[in-house]
């Protein structure tokens, strides 16, 4: 519905009239009942008065207001056009449209002064992306030129090693070196997945199966710690849309992480849940749990706990979590056990 526009001239304008007309007719009336010969004379004066009174008005009006008005309406279709250096010149006014300017100009000034520092910001991220992207090509680099010489090492650890009588004391110390080179090895493959991310390839995938096979993997080193590993499929998950191999890995190193964290006769079992937007799937161990202060540190590269841990498979896991349009979060208690929550969204993020 249309707002019916009425000119503020008019509106300012029609009591004035009101009460000069209202005015004049009583003044007619009187000079009406007292009979005077000169009622005309004094009648005309009175209609030529009023309609000075009001030409004046008007004048006055459209000098004291109109224009600063108009003024402002044309500043405000420059800033909304973008030039944030406009004034209104009827900001010195000693009056309410003075301060109406002067407020108009603080506002501006205001928003030229955000909109310089939201530029600078933005500047200064650019180039720290810029100088992170640098620091993941050299890391990248640095990563593929290590591993071609780890795998000389591999070979030659493992020559050695044949030729050495069986019970040799060195070979002690070469499975020692073997298990150490691995080590670098992880590190450096982990490494190398963070610094060149893969978009992830999204296809129509079961949770659940791929649940079920990452707990295959897990259950070879759950069964040396005598862990058991479950998932329950008691409920029927709709297919999403994920990266299969991708989405393996994350759920394999939850399910590793969990089975490091138990001790004998503690378990891991992963569970399902669904809402309207999104499926999440619980990896929940009752190992040894994560105290609140270590908590904040977990995603975070290189953190670890462990005497041969790398620390990467909780970052590179929820890289890929939120590469997915999804979140992976972890909460814990010490002695009870922790609980990752992988959600992914039922449907698929816009690339
Ligand atoms: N299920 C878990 N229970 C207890 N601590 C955990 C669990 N998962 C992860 N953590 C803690 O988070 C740290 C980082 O994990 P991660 O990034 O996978 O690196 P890594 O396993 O190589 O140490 C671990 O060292 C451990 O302290
Ligand atoms: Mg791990």
């Amino acid at each position: 519905m249309s707002r019916v526009r009425v000119n503020w001239q008019i509106k300012a304008l029609l009591p004035v009239a009101l009460v000069l007309v209202n005015g004049l007719l009583l003044f007619a009336l009187i000079t009406v009942t007292l009979q005077d010969p000169a009622r005309n004379q004094v009648l005309a004066i009175g209609f030529a008065g009023a309609i000075v009174i009001c030409a004046v008005l008007f004048m006055v009006l459209a000098v004291v207001i109109h224009r600063p008005v108009v003024e402002l309406q044309e500043k405000m279709e420059l800033v909304r056009a973008g030039d944030l250096f406009v004034k209104v010149e009827f900001a010195d006014r000693n009056d309410e449209i003075g301060d109406l300017g002067q407020n108009f100009n603080e506002m501006v000034q205001q928003l030229r002064e955000s909109r310089e520092e939201i530029e600078r910001l933005h500047r200064t991220q650019m180039s720290r992306a810029e100088h992170l992207a640098t620091l993941g090509e050299m890391a990248a680099g640095l990563a593929h030129e290590i591993r071609n010489p780890l795998a000389g090492i591999a070979g030659v650890m493992e020559i050695v090693g044949r030729d050495l009588p069986p019970d040799s004391a060195a070979k002690d110390v070469l499975g020692e070196v073997r298990h150490e080179v691995m080590h670098i090895n992880r590190i450096v493959t982990e490494l190398l997945e963070i610094a060149r991310p893969k978009a992830p390839v999204f296809s129509p995938a079961d949770i659940v199966a791929v649940s079920d096979q990452a707990a295959l993997f897990a259950r070879d080193q759950a069964s040396k710690r005598h862990v058991n590993v479950h998932v329950l499929k008691n409920k029927a998950i709709p297919p999403l849309e994920f990266d299969k191999g991708q989405i393996h890995q994350v759920l394999l190193n939850l399910l590793l992480n969990a089975v490091q964290a138990c001790d004998e006769g503690a378990s891991v079992r992963v569970e399902f849940a669904e809402d309207n937007e999104n499926v999440t799937t619980r990896v929940i161990d009752t190992g040894k749990g994560i105290p609140p202060e270590v908590l904040p540190n977990i995603f975070r590269p290189f953190f670890t706990t462990k005497g041969n841990g790398t620390g990467l498979g909780l970052s590179l896991a929820r890289r890929i979590v939120e590469d997915h349009g999804g979140w992976l979060t972890a909460t814990s208690e010490v002695g009870v056990g922790s609980i990752f929550s992988l959600v992914l969204p039922k449907k698929r993020p816009l690339d």
